[in-house]
């Protein structure tokens, strides 16, 4: 298990990775509002299904469950298709916190409060009883509430991720880098947490916006690290080999 490594089938992606996510492992997506943090993490979880028959779970934070779910069909990917199919389990944080009824929520495995204990016991019941081999948490700051610090979270967070690590699930955290700002985290304790760091970022050439990525770190693999021109199109991301 040591060597191996997970694709993400983003086309362009895995050659940065030198081939892949090493399995076992918990990387951080990070950059500025609107980089494609959320299109990234889904996608590697999408392709994880229809490329390399591998189940996925998606703590949804922050983000409307059934939004994130009419957006990302405009990419072809039909999240609620894979829940009845057994290959995607949702974690819907956002109702909780938010604090829609329990009967007007959609997801299988259901929290009772926003509680971080109940949030990784519930992920970890899933992953196991399903088999789950790919978990995405969208996004960190989200996980924070008025009864938890950032102190706690980290904790949290660091165990329920070797937790995951040792059952051999290959997890992504989201995390947003403040407009402008000189650092790679919300709370400078999420780069910490993971053992890789993918940022996304806007940059402008001549007088237009682009996209671009750079793998930052990917503890035991050789990967490259240049930043990438990409793009969102009609099937999601797609890293530029220029
Ligand atoms: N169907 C689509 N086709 C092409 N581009 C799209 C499509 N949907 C969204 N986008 C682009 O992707 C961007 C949002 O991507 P995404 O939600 O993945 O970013 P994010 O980094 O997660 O944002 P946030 O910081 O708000 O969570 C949009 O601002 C838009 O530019
Ligand atoms: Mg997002």
């Amino acid at each position: 298990m040591l060597n191996e490594k997970v694709r993400t089938g983003i086309n362009g992606l895995d050659e940065l990775l030198g081939g892949g996510i090493p399995k076992g492992s918990t990387v951080l997506i990070t950059g500025e509002a609107g980089t494609g943090k959320t299109t990234l993490a889904v996608q590697y979880i999408v392709n994880g299904i229809k490329m390399f028959n591998e189940k996925g779970l998606i703590v949804v934070a922050g983000e409307d469950v059934e939004t994130l779910q009419k957006f990302m069909l405009q990419f072809g990917w039909d999240l609620r298709q894979f829940e009845k199919e057994g290959k995607l389990v949702l974690i819907d944080l956002t109702s909780v916190k938010i604090g829609i009824p329990a009967d007007v929520r959609f997801t299988e495995f259901q929290l009772t409060t926003t509680d971080i204990k109940q949030l990784i016991s519930t992920i970890y019941r899933a992953v196991k009883q399903n088999n789950i081999k790919r978990v995405v948490i969208d996004s960190v700051p989200n996980l924070v509430t008025e009864t938890s610090s950032v102190e706690d979270l980290r904790t949290a967070l660091l165990m329920l991720c070797t937790l995951l690590g040792r059952i051999g699930c290959t997890t992504l955290i989201t995390t947003e880098i403040p407009e402008g700002a000189e650092k790679l985290s919300t709370y400078g304790m999420e780069e910490f947490v993971a053992s890789g760091i993918i940022k996304l970022m806007f940059k402008k050439e001549g007088n237009r916006w682009i996209r671009k990525i750079q793998v930052r770190k990917m503890r035991g693999t050789k990967h490259k690290l240049e930043e990438h021109v990409f793009e969102i199109g009609k099937e999601g991301i797609k890293i530029s080999n220029k």
